[in-house]
C-alpha cells in the first residue's frame, strides 16, 4: 500500500484544497493529512483561523479522499512521521516548491500546482469588503 502525507491548515475549507486533497490521494492508497493546530499557526505561521483545530478536523475527516488526519505542531516533525507512518510520497501544493526537497532523503517529494484564485486568505479578504 502506497502511503502519501500532506500538510496545511485547511481553514475555510474551498474547491482549492479539495483539489489539493484529491490529486494528492490518486498518488497513492493512504492519505494521511497533518493539520495545523491553532497554536502552530498562531505562533509559527502567523495565520489567524476561522475555524478551530477541532472544526477543521471534522471537515477534513469528512472528504473521501481523506484516511487519517494528525497534528501539525512543528516544522520538525515531518521527518517523524515519514517514517513512523511509513510514508511514500510527500506532497504539498507548489506555494512551497523547493522548500521540502531535503525529505527526498526519505520518500518522494511531490509538489502540485495550486488552484487558482482561490484561497483561505482571499475569502476572509472578500468577506470583508
Ligand atoms: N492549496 C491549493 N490551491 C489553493 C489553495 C491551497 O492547492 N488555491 C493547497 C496548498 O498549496 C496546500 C494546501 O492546499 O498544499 C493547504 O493550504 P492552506 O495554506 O491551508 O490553504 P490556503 O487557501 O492557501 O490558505 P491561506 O490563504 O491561509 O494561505
Amino acid at each position: 500500500m502506497k502511503r502519501v502525507i500532506t500538510y496545511g491548515t485547511f481553514d475555510l475549507l474551498h474547491y482549492g484544497h479539495i483539489n489539493l486533497l484529491r490529486r494528492a490521494k490518486q498518488l497513492g492508497d493512504y492519505l494521511i493529512v497533518a493539520l495545523s493546530t491553532d497554536e502552530f499557526n498562531r505562533e509559527m505561521k502567523h495565520k489567524t483561523c476561522y475555524f478551530g483545530y477541532a472544526q477543521r478536523k471534522e471537515l477534513v475527516e469528512a472528504i473521501r479522499y481523506v484516511d487519517l488526519v494528525i497534528p501539525e505542531e512543528s516544522w520538525e516533525q515531518k521527518k517523524t512521521d515519514i517514517a513512523l507512518y511509513h510514508v511514500d510520497t510527500f506532497v504539498i501544493g507548489d506555494d512551497w516548491k523547493g522548500k521540502f526537497d531535503f525529505l527526498k532523503e526519505q520518500c518522494e517529494v511531490v509538489y502540485l500546482p495550486r488552484t487558482k484564485e482561490i484561497s483561505s486568505t482571499k475569502i476572509k479578504q472578500d468577506l470583508n469588503h
